[in-house]
């Protein structure tokens, strides 16, 4: 019989006690429960409402189960709903009615709350270092390949010459901007609901500070009802957690082309790819297909989450035991594609003969040869007309700008003079783009040792 059967005449059936059951979800949080719960019981001793060996008899029966769970030798029972019950009914079993003295001014739906912004707070730190490692492995791909130039693209058509240190560092801002969405959610989930009860706080003189402070929260929720029943900062860490996979979703999109053939931008080291049964030249990546494909998921665990949430009268109702399934799936899937694109960015070989020559092709330098025109006087409209038929001439002649002779270019705008080449030059196109965010040498400098500032201050405060 469970713990609340005391007003049932009948036993449960055994589908619905199946189909009721949270355990196989929440038994993850087991070690949020027992603290949960010592925190608990030393705060009714500390306010006279229980003995204090019995407190001492809970806390010590707590971390006999806690081992016995941790050692997998903690004989779960058919009829533990979750793992409050769980822990509550062995922690019975051991220590008699000290332990039943445990759930005295607590109901599972503070209890469930608590657990959840414990486990919510501790995978949020967890994420934010595997954001951290990615960071790293991309800076210092960066590092090493600073000067590398390839074609920057927009509508992945050729745009205009780019560092691939600029184009790796653009991942670093939004990782960094994922790692603030996990600071937020970590915020939201740090209020603790433990002393709120059933719903309405109870009638014995809990002190809500005490528990909030030995379980680390930095503040206790102001009201009873919004306590038992907020799941905002669930929300937050899978929204957190969908934002970061889109992103990774996007690099690996552009880790799968560069690796292609038509690209040979990059080639993925072998434990970062897999074969093919039947085609023994193959070398696929797998595992960056692996990554875009499991934000499907993540984004999924979102949408159910908002669903649940959606329309539910105050306070507590059994729909939000749907939370947990979805939120630490979204938790564990974004750790896992973080850790694996990590070891796929810091391992993968860079190719820069063939990042240059895609740069000679396709007219990277076209606006830069219009500014050239403009810089002469030309309004900017006209210069670009004068380099369209340029460049429609090196389509007639199948070459490219830097095969025409001086002669081609006076022909179409008598602003031209022998030092049109340097406007043709990948470096000089480069390093002449100033801009603070650009992608000339020296901002990229600033801006690698600007991300470089942002990592370590992220990483001292995890
Ligand atoms: N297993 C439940 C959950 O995850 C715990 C709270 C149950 N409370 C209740 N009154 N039935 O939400």
């Amino acid at each position: 019989m469970a713990l609340w059967s005391g007003r049932f005449t009948e036993g449960a059936d055994e589908f619905t006690q199946r189909f009721g059951a949270s355990l196989p979800v929440d038994r993850a949080l087991y070690a949020q429960d027992i603290a949960g719960s010592k925190a608990h019981a030393r705060m009714l001793a500390a306010q006279g409402v229980i003995p204090c060996e019995d407190a001492d008899a809970i806390v010590s029966g707590l971390e006999g189960i806690e081992a016995d769970i941790e050692a997998g030798r903690f004989a779960f029972d058919v009829g533990d709903e979750d793992i409050h019950m769980a822990v509550e009914r062995a922690l019975i079993e051991r220590v008699g009615d000290a332990g039943a003295r445990l759930h005295t001014g607590r109901s599972r739906n503070d209890q469930v709350a608590t657990d959840t912004r414990l486990f919510a707070k501790r995978r949020c730190s967890d994420l934010m270092r595997a954001n951290l490692a990615l960071r790293r492995a991309l800076v210092a791909q960066a590092e090493e390949h600073f000067d590398v130039i390839l074609p920057g693209c927009t509508h992945l058509q050729h745009a205009q010459p780019v560092l691939l240190s600029h184009h790796l560092l653009a991942y670093t801002w939004m990782l960094a901007r994922d790692f603030e969405r996990l600071v937020v959610a970590r915020r939201a989930a740090d209020a603790s609901p433990l002393g709120a009860a059933a719903l309405a706080g109870t009638t014995y003189p809990l002190d809500r500070q005490m528990t909030a402070a030995e379980l680390g929260f930095s503040r206790v929720i102001p009201n009873s009802l919004d306590a038992v029943s907020d799941r905002d900062f669930l929300l937050d860490l899978s929204y957190a957690c969908s934002v970061s996979c889109v992103h990774l979703s996007r690099l690996c999109e552009e880790v799968v082309l560069w690796s292609s053939s038509e690209f040979g931008f990059i080639e993925l080291s072998d434990a970062f790819s897999t074969g093919s049964s039947i085609m023994p030249q193959k070398k696929n990546p797998d595992f960056a297909e692996l990554i875009r494909g499991k934000t499907g998921r993540v984004v999924g665990d979102l949408m159910a989450l908002l669903v649940t949430c959606k329309a539910l009268p105050l306070a507590y109702n059994k729909d939000l035991q749907e939370d947990k399934e979805g939120a630490i799936d979204a938790a564990k899937t974004l750790e896992d594609c973080l850790v694996c694109a990590a070891g796929m960015i810091e391992t993968m070989t860079v190719k820069p003969e063939a990042m240059r020559a895609q740069a000679q092709r396709g007219y990277l330098a076209a606006t830069d040869v219009a500014d050239y025109l403009a810089k002469k006087g030309l309004p900017f409209r006209r210069a670009h007309e004068v380099v369209g038929h340029l460049v429609l001439l090196c389509e007639q002649r199948g070459c490219d700008l830097g095969d025409l002779s001086l002669d081609d270019f006076k022909a179409e705008c008598d602003l031209f003079e022998a030092d049109i080449t340097e406007a043709l030059d990948l470096e000089s196109i480069v390093a002449a783009r100033t801009t603070e965010g650009g992608t000339g040498h020296a901002a990229v400098r600033v801006q690698l040792a600007h991300a470089k500032e942002v990592l370590a201050a992220d990483e001292a405060s995890v």
